[in-house]
This record gives structure tokens, sequence and C-alpha cells, in this order.
């Protein structure tokens, strides 16, 4: 049987360009070279992309993608291989899946899925609308209270009715909430712009900060003193979860600096609980991910209080893929290593593309 060939797409335009590279580099290291040939194309943080055919692998070999002697490439009218800008075909660069392993914005929120779409192309995890869902805060908190989903109250302001006028929201807000509040851009991953606000004076702050990221904002309640859960799910229709992992921040909350920078946070496998309460954890993490219409993968985040009650936070869809993240932490504990994850993460994309491929559009 020949090898599928498979397009590992990473960088990118946002702040998680980094840990996309060191992801694709691990990936590209542990993929079954029995059953996948990998193309690898890099994006900068410009958005351009990069396939160097045999120069290919120079791409992972600094931090962020710099173009050594690759040249910018786009999908072809075909869409299953790349073409240079002047629409040359690039020798070898011919593919049969996209793996977009692109974390934040322009790569996990529905943006990069959608060209694949056009392009009529195979692709790893989720569709249009869960990427974008999964990756805007205030819709998803209106899905899963939708579908019935625990979660701590909020609510979302538009950054033009703030800057229009400020005392009117900052008096909205303290009548619907208590502090301390998490005030965040709606549309952001990695703790950007997110802060943690305990009166007026930093709750105006940290509105200001956020909405220099999103041109909408979410205020949330605090879940004070809680833990912090995550659970892995994989699969599309039949889905499977992964034990409880979880995480003791460094800092006062797992903010930017802990997550990527100081490296203080540890993660914890498995989570010191009962069997009934991570069995409900992985049923909420189930029953998320099909609340948003998820496919391929996705992490699920959750606060559980001092009481034991649990909190659904947020859902990853292209979560941290390095060996050492949560996602493959979690299915490694669970008996499927690195390799396998590539392999089955792949499989699932493969499948959902074939299981959509007879659907019929309004005009045949
Ligand atoms: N409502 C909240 N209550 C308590 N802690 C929170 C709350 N919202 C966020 N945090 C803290 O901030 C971190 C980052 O927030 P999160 O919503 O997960 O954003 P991101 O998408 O950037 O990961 C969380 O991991 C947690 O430590
Ligand atoms: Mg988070």
């Amino acid at each position: 049987m020949s090898r599928t060939r498979v397009l590992l797409l990473f960088g990118g335009r946002s702040a998680e360009h980094e840990v996309s590279v060191v992801s694709a580099r691990s990936v590209y290291a542990a993929i079954d070279r029995e059953r996948y040939d990998v193309v690898l194309t890099g994006i900068d943080q410009q958005g351009r992309w990069y396939f160097g055919g045999k120069n290919s692998e120079s791409l992972l070999s600094t931090t962020t993608v710099v173009p050594d002697k690759q040249v910018p490439a786009r999908l072809s009218t075909a869409g299953t291989s790349l073409v240079s800008e002047d629409g040359d075909d690039l020798p070898d660069s011919e593919f049969d899946v996209v793996f977009p392993l692109l974390h934040g914005p322009y790569g996990e929120d529905g943006t990069v899925q959608g060209l694949l779409e056009l392009a009529g192309l195979a692709y790893v995890g989720a569709g249009v609308a869960a990427s974008a869902v999964g990756m805007d805060k205030a819709l998803a908190r209106a899905i899963f209270a939708a579908s019935g989903l625990p979660q701590t109250q909020y609510s979302v302001i538009a950054r033009s009715d703030w800057r229009r006028a400020q005392v009117p929201v900052l008096e909205r807000l303290e009548g619907e909430h208590d502090y301390p509040l998490f005030v965040k851009p709606a549309n952001l991953g990695s703790s950007v712009g997110i802060s943690k606000v305990h009166d007026r004076q930093e709750l105006q702050a940290g509105l200001e900060l956020a909405s220099q990221y999103d041109t909408k904002l979410i205020v949330e309640r605090s879940v004070e003193n809680a833990r912090e859960l995550e659970c892995a799910v994989l699969g599309n229709e039949y889905l499977k979860a992964s034990g409880i992992g979880e995480i003791i921040p460094g800092a006062e909350f797992y903010d930017y600096t802990t997550k990527y920078i100081d490296d203080q946070s540890e993660l914890v496998i498995p989570a010191v609980l009962e069997k009934s309460e991570s069995e409900a954890i992985q049923e909420l993490a189930m029953r998320t991910f099909k609340a948003i219409d998820c496919s391929g993968l996705a992490r699920v985040d959750f606060f559980m209080r001092p009481d034991g009650s649990v909190l659904v936070n947020e859902i990853n869809t292209m979560p941290g893929f390095t060996p050492i993240s949560m996602y493959p932490k979690l299915w490694a504990a669970a008996g499927v290593a690195y390799g396998d994850l590539i392999d089955r993460l792949i499989q699932f994309g493969l499948e959902r593309h074939l299981d959509r491929k007879d659907l019929q559009s309004t005009l045949s």
C-alpha cells in the first residue's frame, strides 16, 4: 500500500507560533514512516506559507518559521498539492490529508479549516463551526448554556459599548456580579489579554487591556480556589475520553508566563479524584465536545470547586501537542503512545472527509 501523504501545517499568525513549531517538530519525529510521508509547510508570523521540498526540514530548525531556501507557496486549484506564488507546480508537494497543527487565531478558529473545506480537502480535527466556537469564549459559553453544561456566570461586552460610555458598563457589571472577576478578550488563547480584577479600578484596566485584543470582551465570575482539571477527547461520532489531568499553576492563575515562559506549572496525571468524580468529568468532556459539534480531538478544561462541583471552563480544538503537553500525555497514560495518537487523528480526519463526501449540495 502506498503511504498516505500528510501536509503538516505549522507556525502561523498567533501568539502560539513557537509552540506550534515545537509540536510540529515532535510530530515530524514521531509519525509512523511506514504509513505516512510528511509534506512540511511552515506559515510565518505574517501568514505566508513556505514549502521547501528537500529543504523543508530547515523550517523546523528554528523556533519561528523563517524561510531559508524555501519558496512562498499556496494551495493549487486542484487543492491536493502546492504551487509557487506564480502558480508553478512544486514537485513533491502532493498530499492526501492536512494536519493543521496551528493554535489560536488564524489556525484553530475555523479560518484555515474554511480554506481547506473550500479546497475539498481532508484534514485533522474540528470543522469550521466547532473551531470558531471553541475559539470564541462568548459563543462557546452561549452554547454551553444552551446545552445545560455547568459553567460560571458571565457577561459579554461589545468593545464599542465600552468605548462609548465606560461608567454605565462598569455599573452594569457590578450590578450583575461580585468581585473577583476575570476579564478576557473573547477570541484569544494562551491567556493573552486576561486579567483577574478585584475592584472597579482593576475592572476598568482589565477591560482596557482586553479591548486591545478583541472587539468583544467577556467578564466572568472567578471560580475561587478551584482545581484546574483537563480531559482529552478523541473520535468523531464515537468518542473516547482519557483519564483526568490536573494543572497546578505556579502563579495566581494560569497566565501566559506560567504557561510558556517559566514552565512553573505542574501537570499531575492522573489527578487525585474519586472514580465517580473522574467519570462525571469524562462524561461532561464528551458532552462539551458534542455540544460544539467537534471532531477528531479536543481538550476540555474544567474547574472543580472546593465543594466538589465541576464547571466547564473551555474547549480547545487544537490543544498543545508537544509530547509533554497535557493532551498527548493524557493519552499516553491511557496506553495510546504519541505516534499512535498521530495515526488515529489522521485516520479520523480521513474518515470525516469520506463521511461528508457524498453529501448533496443544493446544486447537484
Ligand atoms: N472564571 C475563572 N475563574 C477562575 N480562574 C479562571 C477563570 N477564568 C480563567 N481563569 C484562570 O485563567 C487561566 C486562563 O483562562 P482561560 O479562560 O483558560 O484562557 P485561555 O484560553 O487563554 O487558556 C485559567 O487556566 C485559570 O487559571
Ligand atoms: Mg485555558
